[in-house]
């Protein structure tokens, strides 16, 4: 077998698939991937009827929405009532890979301009998604508000587990006002883009605030180099004490 061929048998997610969603079709290292983190997950949140993943990174561009998207459909997989939020009002993107109109979304809830949650279903089964909306002048106010404490009062009572998708942390507050009200935070870091300093200073934002960080998935790393996971592994151990390590092998060859 040349070295191209077995390259594209063992690779993750392909550049020219624009979604990268976890499918039935997926390839099995993107499935074992999801399915050892969700493993993982279950472990962490012990018997909570609905637990609440915030899904955030150190930097832009990190992953999280296909992270948070691909986590979701893993749970909605394996029977749980799964919704899907897109807190991530400044750039949001979520109703654009399920093609779902923005209209009545997390930023009108919150800013009280509508009472109906309007949820839309997606073609997956047990998979909801509250998108969004329209673009707030004020996202990390919204999010802070007494408003949202009651739409994940109201989520808990209607779903298994959510996932939500947020701003990068280092950039701007909006992930870090979910601290007391959720079970925890899952960091996605991606490999040859994720700056290490940037990593321990998110790290550090979240502990200043006694956010229970869940864990890590490494995102994007290519498994046929091992110098990833030592040099992430080397931060990890500093941590070890307090925080899992998750990796998740969504490499690509190029
Ligand atoms: N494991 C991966 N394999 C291939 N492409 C990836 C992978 N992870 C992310 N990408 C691509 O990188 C881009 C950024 O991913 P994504 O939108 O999930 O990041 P993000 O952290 O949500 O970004 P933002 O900070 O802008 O919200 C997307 O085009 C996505 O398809
Ligand atoms: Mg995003």
């Amino acid at each position: 077998m040349n070295k191209n061929k077995r390259k594209k048998k063992i690779s993750g997610f392909s550049r020219n698939d624009s979604q990268k969603i976890l499918a039935t079709d997926s390839s099995f290292v993107v499935k074992e991937a999801y399915n050892s983190i969700r493993t993982n997950l279950l472990f962490t949140h012990q018997g909570e009827k609905c637990p609440v993943f915030i899904v955030t990174s150190p930097t832009a561009n990190n992953g999280k929405t296909i992270n948070s998207v691909n986590l979701a459909i893993s749970y909605a997989q394996m029977g749980k009532r799964t919704l899907l939020i897109d807190a991530d009002m400044r750039n949001p993107t979520i109703h654009r890979l399920f093609s779902i109109p923005v209209k009545n979304g997390l930023s009108e809830i919150l800013a009280g301009l509508t009472d109906n949650i309007s949820v839309s279903k997606t073609d997956i089964e047990n998979l909801s998604v509250l998108t969004a909306g329209k673009i707030p002048p004020n996202p990390a106010e919204l999010l802070a508000s007494p408003r949202m404490d009651k739409l994940l009062e109201f989520v808990r009572e209607h779903y298994d587990c959510v996932f939500i998708d947020t701003p990068p942390v280092n950039l701007v507050t909006d992930a870090t006002v979910f601290a007391p009200r959720v079970t925890g935070y899952i960091i996605i870091v991606r490999a040859d883009a994720t700056d290490i300093s940037d990593v321990k200073y998110a790290t550090d934002s979240l502990k200043a605030i006694d956010a229970n960080i869940i864990g890590f998935i490494l995102n994007d790393a290519n498994t046929s180099s091992h110098r990833y996971y030592s040099y992430y592994k080397r931060y990890g151990y500093k941590y070890k004490y307090k925080y899992n390590y998750n990796y998740n092998y969504n490499y690509d060859y190029r």
